[in-house]
């Protein structure tokens, strides 16, 4: 009797031990519980288990206390403190959860809160069907103190806030001269060439044509002049940010287009960015289901994935908006460090998700119509052996998909222009190396 007497005045004292951190462990859950029931007054954690866990404890601390008559009682004791020890444990989980659960909330608050800065006015959603996200983000606030002597040229040469702009330097003259001259004949007016160096910019005066040279800054002059492909290309989105900033629209040209109509005549706006495909069919420009097979997974051998042809980064349009600015420097900060090609960078940017490690961009996109804004793939594998497609007129033709760019500019303008039905005939489908 004696010594389960001293063994349950032992285990009384170890139980008032593990009383106060069970309190200690209850105080946090009750004050947590108490920040959630604020914060999500039906959701998350239901008050009444908590109630109940505290009721438990309790009448287990009076039976503890109490002197133990029987062995039966010692057993209804030791159950009671078994409980209690997993009820513990188990409010120790309950509280790591609701921290991890508060950090998270605190997260989506930020990232509301942010939203809520951006978007305004808060909504409720409409009924079945008439819910739209949104795609046409507001646009910046234009902030001339960028650059003003751009602001005034802008000022003269963009039609409704928008104009085409093209980076030349003296290696693409006589691509630009086609370029300028058929952007007149289609009766296009808001155009400017980046001139990268001096040649250019007078070239560019003396036909006519609006012209912006950059003051001299540093790093720009050196690239521009001497710098391949990437280095030019990396510069590009640079010069772009500073249109957006002043509140401009973009259409963003190569000078290896030919252009046969007005764009602006068949641009949607809807987007942060809307460009032209590198793809030839409905599927390849527009995205399509590519089933991947792994025979060896039996019942799931079939692996679905997404696909789409990458966005052209020589001719698109950009809306003056916070996600396009950002996508613009996002790929000119990764063109800075990596040996990277602009294009795939400009099409990860727009299109990876988030993921672990990564923030990805959430830009707008729309694809443009691949026979109206035509790759050259597109032009001599298909629609140049066509009697309907061929009797269409494009808006553009972007001889990207071919080396010898600037006599299949020449036979565009022919057969568009001109009127020269067999001007496409003597070209390959494809380079012949
Ligand atoms: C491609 O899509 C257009 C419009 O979405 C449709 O009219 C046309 O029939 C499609 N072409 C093919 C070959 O499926």
């Amino acid at each position: 009797m004696t010594g389960r007497r001293d063994g349950s005045l032992m285990r009384n004292s170890a139980n008032s031990i593990r009383g106060s951190r069970i309190a200690i462990a209850i105080g946090i859950g009750v004050f947590i519980g108490c920040v959630f029931a604020f914060c999500f007054p039906h959701g998350i954690f239901d008050p009444n288990s908590q109630i109940q866990a505290q009721r438990n404890f309790k009448n287990s601390i009076q039976v503890g206390s109490a002197s133990c008559e029987s062995s039966e009682r010692v057993n209804i004791l030791k159950k009671e403190l078994f409980s209690a020890s997993e009820k513990n444990s188990e409010l120790k989980k309950q509280v790591r959860e609701l921290t991890e659960k508060l950090r998270l909330a605190d997260q989506g608050r930020d990232q509301a809160q942010k939203q809520f800065l951006v978007l305004g006015e808060q909504h409720k959603a409409g009924p079945f069907g008439t819910v739209k996200g949104l795609r046409t983000n507001p646009t910046v606030v234009p902030d001339e103190s960028v650059n003003p002597r751009l602001a005034k040229i802008l000022e003269k040469v963009a039609v409704r806030n928008e104009l085409i702009i093209a980076l030349a330097n003296a290696n693409v003259k006589e691509m630009l001269e086609v370029w300028f001259s058929n952007i007149k004949k289609a009766g296009i007016t808001n155009y400017l060439v980046v001139a990268l160096d001096e040649d250019i910019e007078s070239f560019c005066t003396s036909k006519g044509v609006p012209v912006y040279k950059r003051d001299h800054d540093e790093g720009f002059d050196s690239i521009a002049r001497t710098g391949g492909n990437h280095a030019v290309s990396g510069l590009k989105f640079r010069i772009l940010r500073e249109f957006l900033q002043l509140g401009y629209s973009v259409l963003l040209s190569d000078v290896d287009i030919v252009y046969l109509q007005n764009p602006f005549d068949h641009i949607y706006r809807d987007s942060d960015v809307e460009s032209m495909s590198d793809g030839h069919n409905n599927m390849t420009a527009y995205g399509y289901n590519d089933v991947f097979d792994e025979p060896s997974m039996g019942w799931s051998r079939y692996a679905h994935t997404m696909r789409i042809w990458v966005f052209n980064s020589g001719f698109f349009y950009i809306r003056p908006t916070l996600p396009s600015i950002e996508l613009l420097d996002r790929v000119a900060a990764r063109l800075s460090r990596e040996n990277a090609w602009d294009q795939a960078v400009f099409n990860e940017e727009l299109f990876y998700p988030s993921h672990p490690g990564y923030d990805g961009l959430h830009a707008s996109r729309r694809t443009m119509d691949f026979y109206k804004f035509m790759n050259s793939k597109v032009l001599f594998k298909t629609v140049r052996k066509d009697a309907k497609l061929s009797k269409l007129m494009p808006v553009i033709v972007h001889v990207n998909y071919h080396p010898d760019k600037l006599p299949r500019m020449k036979a565009v303008v022919e057969f568009y222009v001109n009127g020269k039905q067999d001007a496409l005939k003597p070209f390959p489908d494809g380079s012949e190396w």
